[in-house]
């Protein structure tokens, strides 16, 4: 007889975005009768810690939620964790040096997974060495499932279906707002991004093999900007943005040209800033960033003394209750493209795309609470919405894996909203 499973199963429940996740779902689990979840971690007393901070934030009975013991150092245990669930939820970074051994699990005990990662060479690794594994399982590995890059990932998702047309190209402009105390990470994303900025090159390799040939080249290549400008869209000053929303888009992209044969779009990020001294202090934060990451001294001093070497918006506690609720995000989106349905999807018309249509997605802080809802309601549609995923199983980017799902409009119901701009 199969083994009972778990409908989710929270790994890394100990970790300071895990406790959060759990609290997530202790909350949704009124939403949908009948689901059924557990926690997971290499420790049973933090387990049973987690639960009780849980139980004291959302007002839940959580004694008897059940707690699976699993270590990433120890293959049986993860296969046993993985045989007892349908979705995993990892939250245990880097990913870099956790994430592989927990796909090989999951696909081998035949859960789905899905990751918060902002990894790149991670994410596209995964894809590369195990999309065919998994699809011959019928598991789904959907990585980046938190704020990267489920916000920018539907977002394009959202503005293509409001187009009417084809869409050539859609620019994004993410901002945080903060109150007076500021805003800031937890360690474990800093220990995540420092390994993605020591090693560049790897991804260009990966890709490479990823996509051995390269898309055919666009007649209307979306025009580019200087490194620092002020946008007519948002009224104030930009920069390229550097999280890994651009490398997952293209890979949604690449699925819907390569598997679905439909037109890719052309993705270009920007993060803005509040005045030109805002712009002046990012770069420089950015320059002693890479520099500092690229070395092994440099990696130590700033696992050791975050909040000095990042101004702060690195801090080993995490981020206060204050910097949290007084947080927030908005992305606007900038859609150019043609107002007719194209004969051919795949063949750029001569004319210039001649429409514009403008959308907005926004939603509370970005790393605690819009990533632990994207989180849980991206699992909620794998278990409830199979027959709406690609065929079969398989590794996929978000984009690709929720197109033709209700993902958007489950988040829109639970404070991340995707709106139309109207004139
Ligand atoms: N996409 C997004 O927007 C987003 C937002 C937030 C976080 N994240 C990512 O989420 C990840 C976690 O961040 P965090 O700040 O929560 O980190 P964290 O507080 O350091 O948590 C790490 C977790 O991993 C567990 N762990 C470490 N080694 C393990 C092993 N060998 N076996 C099993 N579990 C192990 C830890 O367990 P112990 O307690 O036993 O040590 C802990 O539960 C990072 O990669 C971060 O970048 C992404």
């Amino acid at each position: 007889m199969a083994t009972q499973r778990y409908d989710i199963v929270i790994f890394g429940a100990s970790g300071f975005t895990g406790q959060f996740v759990v609290e997530e779902v202790a909350r949704i689990a009124d939403e949908e009768p009948g689901l059924t979840w557990a926690i997971a971690g290499r420790t049973m007393s933090k387990m049973q810690k987690v639960l009780e901070q849980a139980s004291k934030k959302t007002g839940k009975e959580l004694d008897s939620t059940p707690v699976l013991i699993a270590d990433t150092t120890n293959e049986t245990s993860m296969v046993e964790m993985c045989k007892q669930a349908k979705v995993i939820l990892n939250c245990v970074g880097p990913y870099r040096f956790h994430g592989e051994m927990m796909v090989k699990a999951a696909i081998e005990g035949g859960a789905s997974h899905l990751d918060i990662s902002g990894e790149p060479q991670f994410l596209e690794t995964m894809q590369l060495k195990y999309h065919n594994q998994a699809k011959k399982n019928g598991v789904y590995i959907i990585g980046a499932c938190g704020f990267d890059s489920i916000p920018a990932e539907m977002g394009v998702v959202f503005i293509s279906r409001q187009f009417k047309g084809e869409v050539n190209s859609v620019e994004s402009y993410f901002e945080i707002l903060s109150g007076p105390e500021g805003y800031a990470l937890h360690m474990g994303t800093l220990d995540s991004a420092i390994h993605v900025v020591a090693h560049p090159l790897e991804l260009r390799s990966v890709n490479r093999s990823l996509y051995p040939e390269h898309l055919p080249p666009s007649k209307h290549r979306v025009s580019e900007r200087s490194a620092v400008f002020k946008s007519e869209v948002v009224g104030k000053y930009c920069l390229p943005f550097l999280g890994s929303d651009k490398s997952v888009v293209y890979r949604t992209q690449r699925y819907k040209h390569d598997v679905l044969k439909q037109r890719p779009i052309q993705f270009v990020p920007y993060l803005v800033k509040d005045g030109l001294v805002s712009v002046v202090g990012n770069i420089l934060f950015g320059l002693l960033f890479l520099i500092m990451s690229s070395f092994g001294l440099g990696r130590t001093l700033l696992m050791k003394f975050p909040s000095f070497f990042t101004a702060g918006f690195f801090k080993k506690g995490g981020p206060t209750k204050t910097q949290i609720e007084n947080s927030s995000f908005k992305m606007t989106f900038v859609a150019k493209g043609w107002s007719k349905t194209l004969e051919d999807p795949l063949s750029d018309p001569q004319e210039k795309p001649d429409t514009i249509l403008t959308a907005k997605v926004a939603g509370p802080e970005i790393g605690y609470i819009t990533t632990p809802i994207c989180m849980v309601q991206s699992a909620l549609v794998v278990l409830k919405e199979a027959d709406k995923l690609p065929k079969d199983g398989g590794v996929y980017p978000p984009g690709a894996a929720f197109l033709n799902t209700s993902l958007i409009e489950r988040l829109n119901k639970h404070n991340i909203t995707f709106t139309e701009v109207k004139d």
